[in-house]
């Protein structure tokens, strides 16, 4: 299997979905959203967990394929009010372009439209499938929830954190993969370890994606840079300078956290610039290391062929030096 070829025909799938006509509010933001780009990467899990177990023949997983790339586009126009971005992928959010009510009710059918195309795979898997599913999607629910929840805290301790990020990311990595191996006959204990490789590369893909969201390029990662400062969030980032700060850099941060009325670009480049004091961005760079080589460790565990395990490992290890 070639990746780039096959990314090549699912990203053509996904921009030949149709959308009915009426009532074109509705529709209009799902089209937009789903052709806005991004890397694809969940349905290419579900193809590469496929692989993995010795099934290639992609046309037949392309319902499943294309239903967690429409789930995971639905969270991220619901995660885009949560968090009052402006930008995702480069262009404006759909919230801020047709207003919240919009993005939640174009989000809701986007999720029953996941659920439409989930029906596609095979009968003799589909309960498991949809149980697999529904555990996911509420996961990532509780996830967002903590999330929010955390913006409000002033301390969270990186084992809440890893279980926060592990619900609201790194689960639909892990579904995404374990789907593709459950459609291709593997195992449950195959199943639940490849699931288990998902979680830890989406753990490491998080601390990536809040890497980002500090240090990125705005053009080639398409978000607001510096977002989740803005927002207080909790990051990996945050958690580690609020631990390793001497007094009056712990105090500049409570002052910047504090603050409910304040200039964006100013309270960012205090904090980075604290970060950077700190060594943040190497500290964080290790820990999705650490991450990435366990789930590594883990893939040799698996009972298949060696050439669909460095298949998959060779992907994924490009997501560790991302840079969108
Ligand atoms: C963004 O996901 C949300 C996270 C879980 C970090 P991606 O970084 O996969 O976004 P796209 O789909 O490529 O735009
Ligand atoms: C999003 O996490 C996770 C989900 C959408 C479930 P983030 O809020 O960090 O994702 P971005 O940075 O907006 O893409
Ligand atoms: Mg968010
Ligand atoms: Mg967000
Ligand atoms: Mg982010």
């Amino acid at each position: 299997m070639n990746t780039t070829d096959t990314l090549q025909r699912l990203v053509q799938a996904i921009e030949q979905l149709t959308y009915p006509q009426t009532p074109r509010e509705l529709y209009e933001p799902i089209e937009y959203m789903m052709r806005l780009g991004g890397k694809r990467l969940r349905p290419l899990l579900v193809l590469l967990g496929a692989k993995v177990f010795g099934h290639n023949n992609t046309d037949t997983l392309t319902g499943a394929a294309l239903s967690v790339e429409i789930f995971h586009n639905f969270t991220l126009m619901h995660d885009d009010i949560m968090d009052c971005a402006p930008l995702r992928r480069g262009q404006a959010t759909v919230h801020e372009r047709w207003g919240n009510n919009t993005a939640i009710l174009s989000g809701d059918v986007m999720l029953v439209k996941a659920y439409q195309a989930l029906m596609e795979v095979p009968d003799q898997h589909l309960r498991a499938a949809l149980d697999d599913f529904n555990k996911c999607a509420i996961e990532v629910c509780e996830g967002q929830q903590l999330d929010m929840n955390f913006e409000q805290r002033p301390i969270v301790s990186e084992t809440e954190y890893i279980e926060m990020i592990r619900l609201k990311t790194a689960v639909l990595l892990g579904f995404s993969l374990a789907l593709g191996a459950r459609l291709a006959g593997a195992s449950a204990t195959d199943i639940a370890r490849i699931d288990r490789f998902g979680q830890l590369i989406g753990i490491g893909f998080q601390l990536k994606d809040d890497l980002l969201d500090v240090y990125g390029n705005s053009a080639k990662v398409g978000k607001q840079v510096g977002g989740d400062i803005i927002s207080n969030k909790k990051t990996f980032l945050l958690l580690k300078a609020l631990e390793n700060a001497n007094p009056s850099q712990r105090q500049t941060l409570d002052h910047w956290l504090s603050l409910t009325t304040f200039d964006k670009e100013a309270k960012v480049k205090a904090v980075r610039e604290i970060y950077d004091q700190l060594a943040i961005p190497v500290l964080t760079q290790v820990k999705i290391k650490t991450y990435f080589e366990d789930a590594f460790a883990l893939l040799e565990t698996l009972q298949a062929d060696a050439s669909g395990k460095t298949l998959l490992r060779h992907f994924t290890e490009q997501l560790i030096d991302r840079e969108q």
